[in-house]
C-alpha cells in the first residue's frame, strides 16, 4: 500500500504528543532535585577511619610497645642504606615500635584461640609508635577489618587499612594486595601474625 503523505504529519503530531508529558517529567524532575539541594555546610568527617574511633579503649594485646623486628635486623652485617629503603617500601611495619589492639568482637579468637577464626566485624589496630611509650608520637595505623563472605575470599575476607596516627587521614584501604600477600604466610590463624601476643602466651593456647 502506498503511504498517504499525511499519515507521516499524524505520525509526528503524535510523537510530539507523547514526548511533551515525557520532557515536561524531565524539566519538573531535575528543577525539583535541583530546588532540594540545601546549601548546608556538610562538616568534614572528624575521623578517616570510622570503623576504628576510640579503639584505644579495645582490649590492649601488648602491653608495653613492642620493637618491631625487621629481617634485616636479624642479620649479622649491617644493612645498607639501600636495603633499609627496600625494605620500608616492602615492610610497612620496619623500625618501629608498635602496640595492638582488638575490639571486644575479635577479642576471644585474638587471645584464646590456638587456630582463631575472627568472626565478621572483628577489628584489629597496630599503632606505630616512634618511642616505646603509650605517649609517644603515633606515626601510623595499619588495621584489618574481618568483613563478610565473599568480600575477598583469597585472603580470608580482610580489609586492610592505612591512616596516619591520629586516624585523620585515610592513605588506603580496601583489598590492598601488598598486605594481604604477606599475611597469607599467617593461613594457620586466619592470616593474623600475633606476633604482639608473645612467644610464650602464643604457646599456651590450648585449642
Ligand atoms: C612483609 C610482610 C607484611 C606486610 C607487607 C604487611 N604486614 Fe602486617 N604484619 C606482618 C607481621 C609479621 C605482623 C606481626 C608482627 C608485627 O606486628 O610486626 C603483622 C601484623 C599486623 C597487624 C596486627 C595483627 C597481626 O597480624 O598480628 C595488622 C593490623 C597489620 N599487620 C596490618 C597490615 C596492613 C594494613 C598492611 C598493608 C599496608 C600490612 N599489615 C602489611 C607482616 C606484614
Amino acid at each position: 500500500m502506498k503511504r498517504q503523505p499525511q499519515s507521516g504529519v499524524i505520525l509526528a503530531g503524535v510523537c510530539t504528543m507523547l514526548a511533551i508529558p515525557f520532557v515536561y517529567h524531565r524539566v519538573s524532575h531535575h528543577s525539583a532535585a535541583v530546588t532540594h539541594v540545601t546549601p548546608v555546610s556538610v562538616p568534614a568527617p572528624a575521623v578517616a577511619v570510622v570503623e576504628i574511633e576510640g579503639y584505644r579503649a579495645w582490649k590492649q594485646i601488648n602491653d608495653k610497645p613492642e620493637y618491631i623486628m625487621s629481617k634485616l635486623d636479624m642479620l649479622c652485617v649491617g644493612p645498607t642504606p639501600e636495603q633499609i629503603a627496600a625494605e620500608a617500601k616492602a615492610n610497612p611495619h620496619a623500625r618501629h615500635y608498635m602496640v595492638c589492639y582488638v575490639n571486644k568482637i575479635g577479642e576471644h579468637a585474638m587471645m584464646q584461640e590456638k587456630h582463631p577464626h575472627f568472626p565478621v566485624g572483628s577489628i584489629i589496630v597496630k599503632e606505630k609508635l616512634d618511642e616505646p611509650s603509650l605517649t609517644a608520637h603515633i606515626s601510623l595505623l595499619t588495621c584489618m577489618i574481618k568483613r563478610n563472605p565473599g568480600f575477598d575470599g583469597a585472603h580470608n575476607d580482610w580489609e586492610y587499612v592505612v591512616c596516619d596516627g591520629g586516624n585523620k587521614k585515610l592513605a588506603a584501604r580496601g583489598k590492598l594486595e601488598n598486605c594481604g600477600t604477606c599475611h597469607k604466610e599467617a593461613r594457620n590463624s586466619d592470616f593474623v601474625f600475633r606476633g604482639e601476643l608473645g612467644q610464650k602466651r602464643l604457646a599456651s593456647l590450648v585449642n
